[in-house]
């Protein structure tokens, strides 16, 4: 057999320099699994539709395992000279099973067939990122309810605005990493469908059954259009725009577990065993794996823009530039997976500081507009109650005092709405509970959201767990 499947029309070897140039095998070598499943299937196909006898598709299948033995146990040569892990495989198939070896690749092109194993990789990964972002979520809700009695100011401009519950806070991270976990799903219905049976770009001649090749991979769909099915990578693009927003929301996490943890703040304390020390500064403990998530979103990202770029203005149908899909593809789903699964793992190793965080809410005139909501609540249009308790602010930076130190005297001298019972409304509990607004920090809609989402994600889980036993 000659070494390349397609030099029957070349006079000349390939010059090793393009041979090193134009391989993948470095990287789509990680497909092997997926590329041993796909021609399983298609030689059962092969098979059932009478292209091949049944004996010849037992012995291109038993080939086939034992291929995907030699390359899980290391004893697989690969070698750029063979291009792809779709030439690897079918190259190697001559040794275990002769000359019918050669049937194989009947009515099938590597254009679909690197289409399927991109498909199946993609939907197996998008499965095990989807499953992580659950455990993470109820790794929140754990910490949320253990947690539902601290308090810490919620920020905005990054200036102290009014307090909050650390719970509240904790799930609104649960609510982007649910967004996260839907996106993921959605873009699964898309990945799903079939394009096996396009063959190059116009389909085959060969009397194919794509539907009963679409069930043995347990594909619900299989492609319409053989020439969109060999040139589709929206999937790819959709699983790394949902991705990036997914790393969106790790970057603004890790920024605020980075600034918390900082002697500036120091509302937590990254455990010794999620954090790095310095080679030249001996007191120092750095938050090194919030730093790296941090960072590791630009890489995502990048991937995105990569595929995005790829793909712009490529004519119809295949296009070698489409092998440049794998290594931003890989990258990003390696990242993502690894990002979610340290996650998992710190964040119930954080020790919270309630007494500092508490101490940040007793300060910064916090309780400002609950002393105007004060004033509503005893006839004063808001706009006025804004004013004058603006005038109080100022009046207590003036005499360094927060507005629940300042005496009755003193507070009535700015309106005479004001009694003795103001005192209690600018107490740190009453404004949590008072927020009682669908959604707001009151210490009964945290608990009522924790209990929703415990329900949500518990479900969740065991619907997958259910599905995969
Ligand atoms: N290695 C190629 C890729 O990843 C497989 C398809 C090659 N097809 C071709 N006509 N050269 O896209």
């Amino acid at each position: 057999m000659a070494e390349k499947p397609w030099d029957g029309r070349f006079a000349e070897k390939t010059d090793a320099a393009v041979e090193a140039f134009t391989s993948s095998i470095g990287i789509d070598r990680h497909l092997y699994d997926y590329d041993i499943d796909g021609s399983i299937a298609h030689c059962k196909m092969l098979a059932k539709a009478s292209i091949i006898t049944g004996e010849e598709s037992l012995s291109l299948i038993g080939g086939l395992e034992e291929i995907r033995g030699e390359i899980k146990e290391g004893n697989f040569e690969f070698s750029d000279r063979l291009e792809d892990i779709h030439m690897h495989i079918e190259n190697r198939l001559a040794a275990h099973v002769g000359s019918v070896s050669r049937k194989l690749h009947t009515a099938r092109s590597r254009n679909d067939q690197v289409a399927l194993d991109i498909r199946l990789y993609l939907r197996d990964k998008s499965r095990k990122i989807i499953y992580g972002l659950m455990q993470l979520r109820k790794v929140l809700v754990d910490m949320a309810g253990r947690y539902i009695d601290v308090v810490l100011p919620g920020y905005t401009h990054l200036q102290r605005a009014q307090p909050v519950l650390f719970s509240h806070h904790l799930m609104a991270y649960y609510e982007m990493f649910t967004r996260d976990t839907r996106r993921f799903e959605e873009g699964l219905e898309r990945i799903n469908v079939m394009p096996l049976g396009a063959a190059a770009l116009a389909g085959t001649t060969y009397p194919i059954d794509r539907a009963y090749t679409a069930s043995l991979l347990d594909f619900p769909k299989v492609s319409e259009n053989s020439m969109d099915s060999v040139s589709d990578r929206d999937f790819i693009i959709e699983f790394l725009a949902a991705a990036s927003l997914c790393m969106v929301h790790f970057s603004r996490f890790s920024e605020e577990l980075v600034l918390w943890s900082s002697s500036e703040f120091k509302f937590i304390e990254l455990s010794d065993a999620f954090s790095t020390g310095s080679s030249i500064m001996p007191q120092k403990k750095n938050p090194d794996v919030p730093e790296l998530v941090r960072g590791k979103t630009g890489r995502v990202f990048g991937s995105l823009i990569s595929v995005l770029t790829l793909m712009k203005s490529l004519p119809l149908a295949y296009n070698r530039d489409m092998q440049e899909d794998k290594p931003p593809l890989f990258d990003a789903v390696e990242t993502l997976t690894a990002c979610i699964d340290i996650y998992i793992r710190m964040l119930p190793n954080i020790k919270i500081n309630p007494s500092q965080m508490a101490d940040a809410v007793s300060t910064g005139y916090i309780n400002a507009t609950d002393m105007a909501d004060f004033l509503v609540c005893r006839g004063m249009p808001f706009r006025e109650a804004h004013g004058c308790v603006g005038k109080a602010v100022g009046y207590g930076l003036e005499n360094k005092k927060e507005l629940h130190e300042l005496s009755l005297d003193e507070l009535q001298s700015f309106s005479d709405l004001i009694n003795e019972d103001i005192f209690q409304a600018l107490t740190t509990r009453q404004m949590i509970e008072r927020r009682k607004s669908y959604g707001g920090t009151s210490t009964d809609n945290v608990s009522a959201a924790i209990h929703r989402a415990e329900k949500q994600v518990v479900g969740e889980i065991k619907s997958i767990t259910a599905q995969s036993t």
